[in-house]
């Protein structure tokens, strides 16, 4: 038995994913749009990228020895902590990242929301490529900034980039910062080395700032390379990356990440912003934590992507033989599945009720992503197999009965 087997019980730990069907300012969907699935309706929730698996032992004893002080005031980051980030960039990601290039913030998404803020006139645009994560399109919205939608193409069943596309939106004269999901969220595509020197070479040429954002870089599937923007020095002007530990070692909640700009000018000036904000601390666990699991969270790491790659088998495999109907696109990266259900010929309404109310098993729904997402479900594979397999016949019990 795998460590990765054993099932908690994440009920009434205020868990976005498992508490927030029932309460909560911030995951208020639930509520909202299924008051009938509260209480003990054991609906399976895939939906939020967090891990139903408990965090790496060493995170966790790193953590408690930490709580035999009990004084928990003013702290600062020490090097330790940014030399830890900049080893496991070195050594588990093949580049090279210095100390002073990263600004620590208290989560990518704030981080993101900030950067296009700060660092974009009032009339200035984002491009995007959707379907992909919603904040990408809430950060720029929500600061009254522009977006320029670079769709991803889809034929065959597989994602591709509309280069001709891509530099058109990047010669808009207001086109300031391209937001990349590498790997990306919810596709689950790597992209080449030299797709990322294409995008960069376009990106350099309309001087558009390049944010990749790279959370999900631990999380490459056994077998497949992963290459960070960060390895390409020849971008490094125009650059920010950013990243954390949160999604390889489910550390969400503790809210530490990393924004990493090698350019000085464009460092002072986000970090300049930020700090306007007083938003430039973080917490103390999340420090402690980043640094254990950097320094010691390895071979926990690799034992997880062996567990990740075996789900993703058993749901590819599940749905070719049972569900031919639906379609898995191809995953290299991240523990979240993309599903094609456009077969189904069911409306946006129709298709969530097929999943959630009937199959009970809440995912992300396909058209959170952007209209590019239509027809389309996005699941967490990141639990226990047990309850994999449980949410697996039930999406097939639905699917089949409504056929
Ligand atoms: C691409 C991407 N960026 C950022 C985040 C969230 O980052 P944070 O929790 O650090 O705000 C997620 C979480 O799902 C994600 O998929």
């Amino acid at each position: 038995m795998s460590q990765f087997d054993t099932i908690y019980n994440r009920e009434y730990t205020d868990s976005a994913k498992w508490d927030g069907r029932k309460q909560g300012e911030n995951f208020i969907r639930w509520q909202r749009t299924y008051p009938s699935l509260h209480g003990d309706d054991a609906i399976i929730p895939m939906w939020v990228a967090d891990m139903d698996f408990a965090a790496p032992q060493v995170v966790i004893d790193a953590l408690k020895e930490r709580l035999e002080h009990p004084i928990f005031g003013y702290t600062m980051t020490p090097d330790s902590y940014f030399e830890a980030i900049c080893d496991w960039m070195q050594e588990r990601q093949g580049w090279h990242c210095e100390q002073e290039w990263i600004c620590p913030h208290a989560g990518i998404v704030p981080a993101l929301f900030f950067a296009v803020a700060g660092l974009l006139a009032a009339d200035e645009k984002v491009v995007i490529q959707p379907p992909v994560y919603y904040p990408f399109m809430y950060g720029p919205q929500r600061n009254e900034r522009g977006i320029l939608r670079n769709t991803l193409i889809y034929k065959d069943g597989a994602y591709s980039i509309d280069f001709e596309d891509f530099e058109a939106k990047c010669a808009d004269p207001k086109a300031k910062m391209f937001i990349l999901s590498h790997p990306h969220n919810p596709i689950g595509r790597l992209w080449s080395e030299a797709e990322l020197v294409r995008m960069g070479e376009i990106c350099a040429k309309h001087d558009v700032i390049i944010f990749s954002d790279e959370i999900h870089s631990d999380l490459i599937m056994p077998g497949e390379d992963f290459v960070s923007f960060g390895a390409l020095t020849q971008f490094h002007d125009n650059l920010i990356i950013a990243n954390a530990p949160s999604k390889t070692f489910n550390l969400a909640g503790l809210k530490c990440s990393s924004v990493i700009i090698p350019n000085a000018t464009l460092r002072d000036q986000y970090q300049g912003y930020v700090m306007q904000h007083a938003a430039e601390r973080v917490n103390l666990f999340g420090v402690i934590s980043t640094e254990a699991a950097y320094r010691h969270g390895g071979p926990w790491l690799d034992e997880l992507l062996v567990y990740l790659k075996d789900n993703l088998t058993l749901t590819e495999t599940f749905i070719r033989d049972r569900l031919p109907m639906i379609k898995v696109i191809p995953c290299q990266a991240t523990y979240l599945v993309w599903i094609d259900c456009s077969a189904l010929g069911l409306d946006r309404e129709a298709l969530d009720h097929l999943f959630i109310e009937e199959a009970r098993v809440y995912p992300d729904e396909g058209h959170i992503f952007g209209d590019e997402g239509d027809g389309f479900m996005r699941l967490n594979l990141a639990c226990p197999r047990s309850i994999l397999e449980e949410a697996l016949v039930r999406i097939e019990k639905a699917i089949v009965s409504n056929a």
